[in-house]
């Protein structure tokens, strides 16, 4: 592993613009959810995460994709990330929409991994944007990753990745099987979820028309 020429204390100052950048995407994001939530109709967003990335995980990553660590600050996407946790798929491109029409960060790239899952099994929306927070010494444009995910992709992402770290990124080929066949079930899970909720719609729409007639 490639060693670090930063203190403990370079690295904290190295990495405050990230957590300022998550700690107010965070923070938009919950009220964006607040502001659902108060109209009374259904939040596409049901919680949000953030985290900056660890020093150790950037020493790790950095010398995995050959860079030295002290580019991997202006170079890695995700030292800052965002995860959004929606119930329903549908709730997912909503909340794509969400941030397509915002004017406060400028998107860098998307991928659409619910569409086309990867061979793992892993489904989510991905967004590499760039976010501008304002130091004392200027503006400064901080990569964020957002991910985009039900709570049955995010179940699965995070079982998988315990069980990548325990083996060390090679996880036996049975495991993987069975991985990819909970993520079948996953990916089912929500399809069940959907339909079901499509129905509860058209049962109360059925219902406020019925309300109606008999004002
Ligand atoms: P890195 O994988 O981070 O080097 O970037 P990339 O350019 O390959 O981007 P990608 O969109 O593939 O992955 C970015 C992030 O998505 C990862 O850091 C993980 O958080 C998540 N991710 C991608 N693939 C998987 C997967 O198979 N399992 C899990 N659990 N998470 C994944
Ligand atoms: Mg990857």
């Amino acid at each position: 592993m490639t060693a670090s020429h930063w203190t403990e204390s370079e690295w904290r100052a190295k990495l405050a613009p990230f957590h300022q950048a998550v700690e107010e995407l965070k923070i938009k994001f919950k009220g964006i959810k607040q502001e659902y939530d108060e109209m009374g109709i259904h939040s596409p967003i049901e919680f949000v995460m953030g985290r900056v990335k660890p020093v150790r995980s950037i020493i790790q990553k950095a010398a995995r994709k050959n860079i030295p660590v002290e580019d991997s600050i202006d170079r890695m996407k995700d030292i800052a990330g965002i995860r959004i946790m929606c119930q329903f798929v549908d709730d997912i491109y909503a909340v794509v929409q969400l941030i397509k029409q915002r004017n406060d960060l400028n998107i860098l790239g998307e991928k659409d991994y619910v569409r086309e899952q990867k061979e793992s099994g892993y489904r989510s929306y991905h967004f590499v944007i760039e976010y501008p927070i304002q130091t004392v010494s200027g503006p400064k444009n901080i990569l964020v990753e957002i991910q985009i995910r039900t709570l049955s992709m995010n179940f699965w992402a995070t079982i998988e990745h315990s069980l990548n770290y325990k083996y060390g990124g090679e996880i036996p080929t049975p495991i993987q099987k069975r991985l990819q066949r909970s993520a079948e079930a996953a990916f089912l899970l929500d399809e069940e979820m959907s339909k079901i909720k499509d129905e509860i719609q058209e049962a109360q729409k059925v219902f406020a028309k019925r309300s109606e007639k008999n004002k």
